[in-house]
């Protein structure tokens, strides 16, 4: 295990922004973590843990700590009954090939979530989602390594507290726990209606009928490929906001205004309203704001044009969320975490 110095994090991350930190390391074990994590509390340096660097972003300045990467193999079976197979996965496997795995053996839970640049450690922090399906639905429980103990420690979906892209991870315990493992229930039944609407659009249009992980698999595919753009290409973090929960007053006041404005059901009152139909009627789709392209087929992701640094970016995310705010009263929350 090499402890590297003075790394820049641009390379690191999909939005390609970001100065460098001062220490990075891998570690492909539970023993590595450890005496990672050891030294590190020894000499009281602040730490941050890497998975794919595709829902994260940096500051331009130094980060005077240790990033660590958690590379952690494993997929294994665990259980299996006549409907349902659950299966052991190491936080260092890449999401899509697990899913494409998934697939593969004919399983329903994760196909939805089909090209979701992450490492299956990082899925459970932000509770990834796509398509009608998330991670919450058939995560059962995940092991983590407890920062506080120093000790590996099991927690069960309940305990991981998820909600619409948020869990303990992302600030609750933000800094406790380093997942090391997942375990995932999937199903042997075949997808069944309603699907996601765009995929249900997708599927009237080709004429599908009969669905199989591999078809919504497909599906979600080539969707993705006409609303989202490439990071290899086009550096970006997904979606940069994420959407706006709000209360039936408060729809019931902007629908007074807005009466075409879209809006989900998400229980107990409350009422999802896409965050890109917010930005899209502010003006800002396509635009070009201080280097950042809001993207024209989908305003919530803002792609790296010709941003100089995090500070152009602030300015962007500024601008957006400031005149969401003024408009619609909505106050708009970026969705990739910071490297801080
Ligand atoms: N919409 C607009 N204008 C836009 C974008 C969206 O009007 O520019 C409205 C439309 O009404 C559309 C609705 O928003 O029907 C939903 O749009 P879409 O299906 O494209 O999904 P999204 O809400 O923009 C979310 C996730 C995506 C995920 C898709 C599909 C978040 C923050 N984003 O996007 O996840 O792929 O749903 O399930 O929840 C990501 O998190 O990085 C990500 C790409």
């Amino acid at each position: 295990m090499n402890v590297h110095t003075n790394i820049p994090l641009k390379n690191y991350l999909s939005m390609k922004i970001g100065g460098t930190t001062r220490f990075m390391t891998d570690v492909s074990n539970i023993d590595e973590l450890h005496q990672v994590m050891t030294n590190a509390k020894t000499q009281n340096l602040p730490f941050f843990i890497l998975g794919s660097g595709s829902n994260v972003i940096a500051r331009d300045d130094e980060y005077p700590g240790l990033v660590v990467r958690v590379r952690i193999p494993g997929f294994e079976v665990v259980a299996e009954d006549h409907s349902t197979t659950t299966i052991k996965i190491g936080a260092g496997e890449i999401w899509d090939e697990v899913v494409a795995r998934s697939v593969d053996m004919n399983l329903v839970g994760i196909e939805a979530m089909s090209d979701i640049p992450s490492y299956c450690g990082a899925a459970p922090v932000q509770n990834i989602g796509a398509y009608g399906q998330e991670l919450a639905d058939t995560l059962v429980s995940l092991e983590a390594y407890d920062t506080s103990v120093g000790q590996i420690v099991s927690l069960s979906n309940d305990d991981c507290k998820f909600t619409y892209r948020d869990s303990i991870f992302r600030v609750e315990e933000q800094g406790r726990y380093i997942i090391t493992s997942i375990t995932l229930q999937l199903y042997k039944s075949a997808p069944t209606p309603p699907f996601y609407q765009a995929l249900q659009n997708y599927f009237d249009e080709h004429g599908i009928t009969i669905f199989t992980p591999k078809v919504i698999r497909e599906a979600v595919s080539e969707i993705r490929r006409e609303k989202l753009p490439d990071p290899a290409k086009r550096p970006n973090s997904g979606s940069f906001f994420k959407n706006a929960i709000i209360d039936q007053w408060q729809l019931d006041e902007l629908l007074r205004e807005y009466s075409d404005m879209p809006h989900y059901e998400m229980g107990e009152g409350r009422y999802k309203i896409p965050s890109g139909w917010l930005i899209e009627q502010c003006g800002f789709k396509g635009q070009l704001l201080h280097g950042m392209r809001v993207n024209p087929a989908n305003a919530l992701v803002l792609i790296n044009e010709s941003a100089s640094g995090y500070l152009d970016l602030s300015l962007a995310r500024a601008e957006i969320t400031q005149t969401v705010q003024d408009r619609f009263r909505i106050s708009i929350e970026q969705e990739p975490l910071e490297i801080a």
